[in-house]
């Protein structure tokens, strides 16, 4: 009943986002809100929040920098959203440090996604009322507050009083399970019993990857780079873990009894790349998403002439450029209520206030993590 429910409300919800909301939700998409603001605000009469800026590229540990802002008062069509919880990925690292796809403008507010609650309405803005839960997205999230037009929030289904917990699952809503859903679906016609694998299958994507196979009977080989995380992946729905090593391609298809591999997901790139396309069965397709070892792949002709093997690219950011709205509102349609209702998680490593924000880019940029890094800006 409960989920019903809450997926008919974030049905209604999502007809009624407008393109430009959904459009905020490009990784990297300028921020709107920002600076301070030296005038006195009907709410908060001048109050002070911090926010996190970049003024150069560089280790994100020595060039973010910790500024407080004044409250400004609202224009017309704005709201005023109090952040509630931000996660770190590894993009925005890789962006502060001038490694990424795409470089930030500066001067840049990090922070690519989040959830916050309206703590303040502007007379003319009929959608959002003061409580009101919404998802931030591509807008710098590593802040206390922001003030944005309501076009550009995404309010949440009501959820009735959701837990902190549910709180910070929603807030890593609106890029890795997205990716982890679209690269199960875009690529191959994957049936009920099919094998597929994926690397850095510890990672937030990988993890829900596993438990949205797992729902829909697919079975995962999660190859990973450390011990010690099979029990946490088999507890997630992973059918099968590994360790990553020179005799991979053997391991795995020991692990299927020879049945042929569908699909690659790999993250790594370097040679996890060539294992991951060497084990792939006749006519399989690997994805490759990401370059966590910061290698090239070395690819095996040979292996791809034998055996009609296709390699394909997938970024999220370039699925919101093209995809139509109403497949974009169909993703988020499936995603966001199984995060509600607890049926798709992420594990969470750590907690850190905007003025403890260079711990957290070092927590987040260390190896062996237990899950995601997050900004909790007004956690008391
Ligand atoms: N293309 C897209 O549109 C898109 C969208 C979303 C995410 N991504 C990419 O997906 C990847 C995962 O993102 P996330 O947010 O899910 O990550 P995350 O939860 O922050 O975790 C990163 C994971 O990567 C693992 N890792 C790091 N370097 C590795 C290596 N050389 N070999 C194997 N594993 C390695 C870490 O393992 P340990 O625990 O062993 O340190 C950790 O589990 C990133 O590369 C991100 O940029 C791409």
């Amino acid at each position: 009943m409960y989920e019903n429910q809450t997926q008919t409300n974030w049905d209604y919800t999502m007809k009624k986002l407008s393109i430009a909301s959904v459009l905020a939700l490009l990784v990297g998409s300028t921020p709107f809100a920002l600076g301070a603001h030296h005038e006195s605000t009907e709410h908060g009469k001048g109050s002070t929040f911090k926010y996190v800026e970049l003024n150069q590229i560089g280790d994100p540990a020595k060039v973010l920098e910790v500024k407080e802002g004044v409250s400004r008062p609202l224009k017309n069509g704005e709201v005023r959203v109090k952040v509630l919880a931000a996660p770190i990925h590894p993009s925005n690292v890789l962006q502060i440090a001038g490694k990424y796809l795409t470089l930030p403008v500066l001067p840049s507010t990090p922070g690519s996604e989040g959830v916050g609650q309206v703590i303040e309405t502007s007379p003319e803005v009929a959608n959002l009322t003061e409580g009101q839960l919404v998802l931030l997205a591509g807008v710098g999230t590593w802040r206390e507050e922001i003030v944005a037009p309501a076009a550009r929030l995404i309010p949440l289904p009501d959820l009735g009083k959701p837990s902190m917990a549910v709180i910070e699952q929603l807030s890593m809503s609106t890029i890795n399970p997205l990716s982890a859903l679209l690269m199960l679906t875009s690529y191959v016609d994957l049936k009920e019993g099919d094998w597929i694998v994926q690397s850095a299958s510890n990672s937030a994507v990988g993890g829900y990857l596993i438990q949205l196979a797992k729902q829909r009977g697919i079975k995962t080989i999660n190859v990973v780079r450390r011990e010690g995380l099979a029990e946490d992946l088999m507890s997630k729905g992973a059918d099968v873990v590994l360790i990553n090593g020179p005799d991979l391609v053997k391991e795995i298809a020991n692990a299927t009894n020879n049945a042929p591999v569908v699909l690659a997901i790999d993250a790594v790139g370097g040679e996890t790349f060539t294992r991951l396309s060497e084990s792939l069965g006749e006519g399989g397709t690997l994805v490759s998403y990401g370059l966590l070892s910061g290698k090239s792949p070395i690819f095996n002709p040979g292996i791809a002439i034998g055996k009609d093997i296709r390699i394909r690219g997938f970024w999220l950011t370039k699925w919101f450029q093209t995809a139509a709205m109403p497949e974009q509102q169909a993703a988020f349609g499936q995603i966001i209520p199984l995060i509600a209702n607890g049926s798709l998680k992420a594990n969470v490593d750590s907690r850190f206030t905007v003025a403890e924000i260079k711990k957290a880019v070092t927590r987040a940029a260390q190896r062996g993590r237990n899950g995601k890094v997050l900004i909790v800006p007004n956690a008391n």
